[in-house]
């Protein structure tokens, strides 16, 4: 599935919060990888120990997108956290090596959404230098959306 491996495109200092996040917590490894074309990717974290669900569960992860004509412009979705393991501090770790990752893959704006009501992401948002935008319905579902955008 994610045959693309590029733990080298974390510097050390990152691979050290992440690695001592995984002991922490018991998690097994990550994994940066692409099952799309480049520049694309995914990063997951993955659980052995996960007691909600069969081994090697996928517990943690998020997804750059370079935005189609703008190759300075990268769009982060499909960021979460398994429920169980919420409130521990991973996301706000994802979010750090998010912005880490898509600067390193020389973007210049990163750009997300999220629900209005997602309090703890806006808090992740709100607390790391991201700025928001917009803020709009969603005609297709209702919801309330804000767009935000971070320099890279
Ligand atoms: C959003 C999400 C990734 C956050 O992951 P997480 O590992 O729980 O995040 P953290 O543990 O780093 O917590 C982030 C902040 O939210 C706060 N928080 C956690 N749960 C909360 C809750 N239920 N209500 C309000 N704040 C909450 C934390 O205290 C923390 O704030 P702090 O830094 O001031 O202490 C996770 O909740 C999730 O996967 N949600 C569903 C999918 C989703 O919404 N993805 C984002 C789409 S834009």
């Amino acid at each position: 599935m994610f045959q693309d491996y590029r733990r080298s495109l974390i510097p050390q200092s990152v691979q050290d919060v992440l690695d001592r996040t995984l002991k922490y917590w018991r998690l097994d490894r990550y994994v940066i990888g692409t099952n799309k074309k480049e520049p694309n990717y995914r990063f997951r974290l993955w659980s052995p120990y996960n007691p909600e669900a069969v081994p090697e569960t996928i517990v943690a992860g998020f997804s750059l997108s370079q935005m189609p004509g703008c190759c300075g412009l990268c769009v982060s979705h499909d960021a979460y956290v398994i429920s169980s393991l919420r409130g521990r501090g991973i996301g706000t770790a994802l979010n750090e090596l998010r912005i880490y990752l898509a600067r390193n893959m020389g973007y210049t704006c990163l750009l997300c959404t999220d629900v209005d009501s997602n309090e703890p992401q806006k808090k992740i948002l709100s607390k790391n230098g991201w700025k928001t935008n917009m803020t709009f319905c969603n005609k297709r579902t209702g919801n309330i959306v804000n767009l935000h955008s971070a320099l890279l």
